[in-house]
């Protein structure tokens, strides 16, 4: 049985296929296209899948898209009738996404196919139950507490649910315009940072701040009985978009989400990317202190109605790995399953495995061990695309090619590494990744100029062996999807200085030989170069989506000063180049 699972029309959008219960291939539009968060009809993606399999179209059982415009009918028309000067806005909006739900005809047009051939079933899973589904289906247990969260879909911010074998049973939502992603997206847009997915640059700056503002920011996100409200008063009106516009070239656009009151108490905002003050920094501490009180309160309330130790968890905010890090000290949760994708292209995967277990009652057969879901190239295809670069280059076998790689790490040298299956998710894995020495204290600040250029309060991510997490960090629940800071051990920090941040936390990937044999295998040949089983691993990209095809890797390489790349068994070097 084949089911494509789709994220349309919405920030990420996205395609995964699962062939009899299994995420067989998922990819997100934007590594196609390269237009970053790009949020129209995923044409690209779908192909991919179907390619993967081997199968048309016409082959597809079901069709389940990560969105139901009727659900929450009632609340949305309540929120309208409250607020009378947003009807027309809601009628308008609702009348565009008819257009957008007609997914036969979509895929028709996209494919070049007759649409009456067409027999799959269509299926629309609310935002929040796809979010739910993509990580408990994808987890190891057949009974977990659920919890979603992030900005809005299908008016809806916040989800509770029980899962238990094939029944993801709904406790609880939050209705817009309550929201935790709300919240955190109109404190980034107030300091400057207004772009679709800006949020994870402002994590890292939280801790460079105090705790200056904290009463007044408290005051914005209200905790009672297990929920949250928002002091409405902060916020501008929630409008007919939810917060953001979709332009007709598929990129997002945000609304301005804070009031004058913000100005009034904060003073005068930030224009975009503005140089960051010291009440910068003290507004994004604020901001992460009560969103995190906020998350572990609303925790405490999904383990008093589902008493169990294991935590399943997906939906934007999700991808906050601060918090993360602290479930298990702050809730009586003891196990977390964070879905690698917990942004809105998750949605492909559980529209499609809500689809498979949930409606069609099909046993549970899937687990999901690695984020290794995207599309490979074979080594002629490489070999192809360096030669059209004119580049010069040796081909090595595979224990010599860990050995040389390992050794130009531990020399200080900045390394592309592009081996297997992309990455799904936003997280660089080890299969399209930028490698450096852990260790080197300088590393941050080249990385940055010669390649990144990211904000200076950013920091970069070790990857480690995950038989040693716990002599380098201070908890030992395995992070294989880099969903998780933890404080690194007070007698490594100088060991690890240029991944770790400024509170001596670092945002760990745990490697296992099992999830990628060949990265762990190169994390031990650096271990015997310099005694540390870690690298620095930050995405293969340049202001752009993360590299997907062996082209977009070389030219990456090319315009950058990448001392190194290793893509498949290829060695490359700038100096010979
Ligand atoms: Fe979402």
């Amino acid at each position: 049985m084949l089911i494509l699972g789709i994220n349309m029309f919405h920030a990420d959008a996205s395609a995964a296929i699962v062939q009899d219960g299994e995420v067989v291939f998922a990819i997100a539009e934007e590594r196609l296209n390269r237009v970053k968060h790009y949020a129209g009809f995923p044409a690209l993606a779908v192909k991919a899948c179907l390619d993967a399999v081997g199968a048309s179209i016409i082959d597809v059982d079901h069709v389940a898209v990560g969105q139901d415009t009727d659900a929450n009918l009632a609340e949305k028309v309540e929120y309208a009738l409250a607020n009378p000067a947003k009807i027309l806005n809601f009628i308008r909006l609702r009348r565009r996404k008819e257009a957008m739900r007609d997914v036969r005809s979509l895929l028709a047009e996209a494919l070049d196919i007759d649409a009456k051939q067409l027999h799959f079933r269509e299926h629309h899973v609310e935002h929040h139950i796809a979010h739910i589904a993509s990580a408990y289906y994808c987890s190891p247990w057949d009974k977990a507490a659920s919890f979603s969260y992030d900005g809005s879909g299908d008016f809806v911010s916040t989800m509770m649910a029980r899962c238990e074998g094939n029944e993801i049973e709904i406790l609880e939502r939050v209705f817009l315009p309550h929201s935790l992603g709300s919240f955190y997206t109109m404190i980034c847009e107030f300091i400057g940072y207004k772009k679709y997915g800006d949020e994870g640059k402002v994590m890292g700056l939280a801790p460079y701040g105090k705790d200056t503002y904290c009463e007044q920011v408290r005051a914005i996100v209200g905790l009672k009985n297990g929920g949250f409200q928002l002091d409405l008063s902060y916020f501008k009106p929630l409008g007919s978009n939810q917060g953001m516009q979709l332009l007709p070239d598929g990129t997002v656009r945000m609304a301005r989400h804070f009031s004058d009151r913000m100005v009034k108490l904060f003073g005068e905002p930030n224009e975009t990317h503005a140089e960051i003050t010291r009440r910068d920094m003290d507004l994004a501490y604020a901001m992460q202190d009560r969103f995190e009180e906020a998350f572990f309160h609303l925790l405490d309330r999904l383990h008093q109605r589902v008493s169990i130790e294991n935590l399943a968890m997906a939906g934007g905010c999700a991808l906050n790995s601060v918090a993360n890090g602290k479930v298990f000290s702050h809730t009586p949760f003891r196990s977390t399953w964070i879905q690698p994708a917990a942004g809105d292209e998750g949605l492909a995967i559980g529209a499609a495995l809500y689809t498979y277990h949930s409606v069609l009652k099909q046993p549970r057969c899937y687990i999901m061990k690695n984020s290794y879901l995207g599309p490979e190239f074979s080594d002629s295809r490489i070999e192809c695309d360096l030669k059209k670069a004119n580049l010069s280059f040796r081909k090595l076998e595979r224990e010599p090619l860990l050995e040389a790689v390992a050794e130009k790490i531990a020399t200080g040298n900045v390394l592309g590494w592009f081996q297997g299956r992309m990455e799904w998710g936003p997280r660089a894995l080890g299969n399209r990744s930028i490698l450096a020495h852990p260790g080197l204290s300088k590393m941050k600040d080249i990385l940055n100029a010669r390649i990144k250029h990211r904000e200076w309060f950013r920091p970069f991510a070790p990857s480690i062996v995950a038989e040693r997490q716990s002599e380098y960090f201070d908890h030992d629940h395995p992070s294989p999807f880099m969903l998780h800071v933890y404080k690194i051990r007070p007698e490594r920090r100088a060991q690890l200085c240029a991944v770790n941040h400024v509170d001596n936390t670092g945002r760990l990937q745990t490697v296992s030989r099992d999830e990628n044999p060949l990265y762990y295998d190169l994390i031990r040949a650096f271990e015997r170069n310099t005694g540390i089983p870690i690298v620095l691993n930050t995405s293969f990209n340049e202001n752009e989506p993360i590299v997907c095809a062996p082209a977009e890797a070389i030219d990456c390489f090319k315009r950058t000063l990448m001392d190194a790349l290793a893509i498949g068994p290829f060695l490359v070097l700038k100096n010979e180049n």
